[in-house]
């Protein structure tokens, strides 16, 4: 018999199902709550709301665990490339050889940005955030595949958009910076590949080549599988709740860039390197802004640490820590700011107030360290955030839609006036 949960209301026991998930996650569907008796559940923050059945990624908070379409993090980001984990994440299956190769191929002929595009990156004001600049460039590609408009397109349509996003997506990104520092835009070339592409484009030059660096190629390599996809957080959410609308895929995604930008989230990696640089301006103490942390009178946070669902610890951070020692050493670079997030990390895990609310590094407190480390501007780590995230957003886009599911609209409690009259302007 399957497995049901009771609730009493107003002295009425009702019977609602239990649904139950692969790894055995249990869910009390309430959807039929309200018909039934017209309460509704109320849960701010969805802190404990499921909003989707998904066989995309399996993550336990509590045991640090988290896999992409069942394979485990560690073995993807110690293995496998970018590009292989957004064929897995996007259909469902690591590619064979000579499907990897048909989608490398397929990636590489649609990378060019159509020339008009760059009149975009003209209009942007010098310092314009790359965030900003990332949601409308994104949007803006709906003008430049007007088959991504179409809401009943067919799955050959839906294909080429999804290639054509993750494409132009480095083409975009480098293209942005290259615009903050003046220089003329590099074009994707065929003989690279996704990661080295994006390096070349980004921190090389028209008078000459970029020499890529087989260290760095692999640290940004596992950066991006590492931020490849994460369930349903708050971008996430986003692009399956504009998506469920019938929005196209480039504005569903560029309403999830925004969500991204916070931060709350993605922004966090920015946060980071900015806190510890002050911490290092301010003498590199760290007692000092461990007890700012603590005081609920101070907005300070200890940005990089936190997550809504890691209770133990961030898988993600404790293969970025690995890597970004990797990278400091093999690269021989001697980072102060590294040797502050480490004795930060420390003061907080033996702090009792991080401990009690089991607060403890994700992903972004190291990965702006390799980021820097790689040659990116600040400005830039959310962007590299995005660029990562990228396939677990089409991922889930393309899940809500094949699956038909119902528009999003949550309900809620009205805590506002009840009716009254309107009054005159004379009289108010
Ligand atoms: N520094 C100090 N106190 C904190 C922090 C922090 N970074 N994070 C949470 N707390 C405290 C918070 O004040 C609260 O204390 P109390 O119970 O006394 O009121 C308690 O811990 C629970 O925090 P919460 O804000 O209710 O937890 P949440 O699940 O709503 O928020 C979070 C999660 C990630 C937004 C939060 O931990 C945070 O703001 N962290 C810093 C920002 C950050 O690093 N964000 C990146 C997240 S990982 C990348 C991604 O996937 O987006």
């Amino acid at each position: 018999m399957s497995e049901t949960a009771s609730i009493k209301l107003q002295g009425e026991i009702y019977e609602l199902p239990v649904i139950t998930g692969t790894e055995n996650e249990k869910a009390i569907d309430i959807s039929t709550l309200r018909d039934r008796t017209s309460h509704i559940v109320l849960d701010s923050g969805y802190k404990n709301t499921g909003s989707t059945k998904s066989a995309i990624t399996f993550l336990d908070g509590e045991k640090g665990i988290l896999r992409y379409r069942g394979y485990p993090i560690e073995q993807l980001a110690e293995k496998s490339t970018f590009l292989e984990v957004v064929y897995l994440l996007i259909y469902g299956e690591l590619p064979k050889k000579d499907v990897l190769e048909k989608f490398n191929v397929q990636v590489q002929k649609n990378s060019l940005l159509h020339e008009d595009m760059k009149k975009f990156y003209d209009g942007f004001p010098h310092g314009a955030h790359p965030m900003g600049q990332l949601c409308s460039l994104v949007s803006s590609l709906t003008a430049f595949a007007p088959e991504s408009l179409k809401m009943h397109a067919s799955s050959e349509e839906v294909d080429s958009s999804i290639i054509k996003l993750i494409a132009k997506m480095p083409t975009i990104v480098s293209w942005i910076y290259k615009g903050s520092i003046g220089e003329p835009f590099i074009y994707p070339s065929k003989n690279l590949d996704y990661v080295a592409n994006f390096m070349n484009m980004t921190f090389g030059q028209v008078t000459h080549d970029f020499e890529i660096d087989p260290v760095a190629v692999d640290a940004l390599n596992k950066i991006l599988i590492l931020h490849a996809d994460h369930e349903q957080n708050c971008s996430t959410s986003t692009v399956r709740t504009v998506g469920s609308s019938g929005s196209n895929l480039y504005a569903s995604v560029s309403a999830a860039i925004s969500a991204l930008w916070g931060p709350l989230h993605g922004g966090a990696n920015q946060e980071v390197i900015e806190m510890l640089e002050t911490i290092k301006a301010d003498g590199g103490g760290v007692e000092k802004w461990v007890n700012k942390a603590k005081d609920k009178d101070d907005p300070f946070r200890l940005m990089g640490f936190g997550h809504r669902v890691y209770r133990n610890f961030d898988p993600r951070a404790q293969i970025i820590k690995k890597a970004c020692h990797d990278v400091l050493n093999k690269l021989g670079l001697d980072d102060e700011v590294l040797e502050i997030a480490i004795r930060l990390e420390e003061a907080a895990l033996h702090d009792d107030y991080f401990v009690e609310r089991k607060l403890y590094p994700n992903v972004d407190f190291y990965s702006g360290i390799i980021s820097r480390a790689l040659g990116f501007r600040t400005d830039l780590f959310t962007v590299i955030f995005a660029l990562g995230r990228l396939p677990g957003w089409i991922a889930q886009w393309k899940e809500q839609r094949e699956s038909k599911e119902p528009i999003s609209r949550p309900r809620q409690i009205y805590t506002g006036y009840t009716t009254r009259d309107y009054i005159d302007v004379e009289n108010r």
